[in-house]
């Protein structure tokens, strides 16, 4: 059984303990619901500190009106289950209270990376409650290490870029996109798929994949995407974005040789949004 704290200040006590044994803090931020991707970040933390911890926060500030916030899945039994399977150390669930006290009032401001006209243009208020949340969960975890998915490569962004920014000593570090075998992204979002739309969901993986590597083999970018995005709307698809930019910057890049380029996409199937992004090789 694994430990369940939901104070900060149990979490600064567990901390203050291992710290004090010359144990290295290894810090995984989720919203719950968790699947093996998620695991694999415990198990990346894992490989650079003797100790992990999981918080499971829902954070509702990242959420806008009308998202589905209050039907987002809740599986706090399970995931502490799945969380002792990998050894994870200590699980942070606090309840909204716990981190939004009465008279909470400061934010994150950002630029950059959170104003790329790719999730931004679609969620114009979800990266202000995901770094500041994120913010929150690093000051008080105060790991030396956290770790993030590559599956949201802007969120991944802007984290590291706020980390930077405001001098932030926890050393942020990635994970790679854990999928399913068909290529679909794992995400937690996934059970609202239908078992139709489950058979045509890996299309949007497929689709930017070969878009990948037909840019890397030296073919127009700006025609390339945009038979990408035909494919993906051929499949069944309400395309958001399907965009290749610079893997640094997410700026707007038009040849091979301006950079090393990420191909992200966010496409609506059903009521599901699902988002992935895929490297070009070099
Ligand atoms: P959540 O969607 O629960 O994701 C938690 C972490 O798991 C994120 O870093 C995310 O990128 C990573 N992740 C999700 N799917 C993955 C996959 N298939 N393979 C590998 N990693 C994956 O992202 C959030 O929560 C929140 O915005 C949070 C950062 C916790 C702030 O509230």
């Amino acid at each position: 059984d694994i430990p369940v704290v939901h104070n900060v200040a149990e979490m600064r006590a567990f901390v203050r303990a291992r710290r004090a044994a010359g144990e290295r803090i290894g810090l995984v931020p989720t919203m719950g619901a968790l699947h093996a991707g998620h695991l694999s970040l415990v198990e990346e933390a894992r490989r650079h500190a003797e100790r992990v911890i999981a918080t499971v926060f829902v954070n509702p500030t990242q959420f806008a009106p009308g998202e589905d916030f209050s039907r987002y899945p809740r599986t706090l039994a399970a995931d502490c289950e799945k969380l002792a399977s990998v050894a994870a150390d200590l699980v942070f669930a606090p309840a909204v209270e716990e981190m939004y006290p009465p008279g909470f009032c400061t934010t994150v401001a950002l630029e950059g990376p959170a104003k790329a006209d790719l999730e931004d243009r679609f969620r114009p208020t979800h990266f202000l409650g995901v770094a500041t949340v994120v913010a929150k969960l690093l000051n008080q975890a105060q790991a030396d290490v956290a770790v993030f998915g590559e599956k949201d490569y802007q969120q991944l962004l802007v984290i590291e870029t706020m980390a930077r920014d405001l001098d932030i000593p926890t050393q942020i570090l990635a994970g790679p996109t854990l999928r399913d075998p068909d290529g679909l992204a794992m995400s937690s979002r996934n059970v609202y798929l239908s078992a139709e739309e489950r058979a045509r969901a890996p299309a949007l993986n497929r689709a930017i994949v070969t878009a990948a590597r037909r840019i890397a083999e030296g073919e127009v970018i700006g025609h390339v995407m945009g038979e990408a995005r035909e494919e993906i709307v051929g499949a069944g698809f309400e395309i958001h974005y399907v965009e290749a930019r610079h893997a640094g910057t997410l700026a707007r890049i038009a040849r091979r040789h301006e950079g090393p380029i990420r191909i992200l996409a966010a496409a609506r199937l059903g009521a599901t949004r699902l988002l992935d992004n895929v490297a070009v090789p070099a």
